[in-house]
């Protein structure tokens, strides 16, 4: 298990349900909840089909930015919008918590 240090904690609110996993930097949002084993809306992984797309409700401060692919296929009316297949986190330090909702 990794030390709280070194990940953040993500908590995905889905149809009145919650998902929760930690997150190393690098790491997918994706990636992550799936690993923690969650029903988690999913499909291309390629930020293509968007079905996992997200509203961040807390902690933004630690993904990374969004990359031409996913500024692409979230438009620019999106604002606040994530794909957790490209969504990284980037500084685990930076929030206490990610909370997106699908
Ligand atoms: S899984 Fe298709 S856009 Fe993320």
């Amino acid at each position: 298990m990794r030390e709280t240090g070194d990940s953040v904690a993500i908590r995905l609110r889905r149809l009145g349900r919650e998902v929760g996993a930690r997150a190393g930097r690098g790491e997918t949002l994706l990636d992550a909840l799936l690993a923690a084993g969650g029903p988690v809306p999913h499909r291309c992984r390629q930020a293509r089909c968007g079905r996992c797309r997200v509203w961040v409700a807390a902690g933004a401060a630690a993904l990374a930015p969004p990359g031409e692919a996913e500024r692409r296929r979230l438009g620019a009316a999106a604002t606040g919008a994530r794909l957790m297949c490209q969504a990284r986190v980037a500084a685990p330090e930076a929030a206490a918590e990610v909370v997106v909702d699908a």
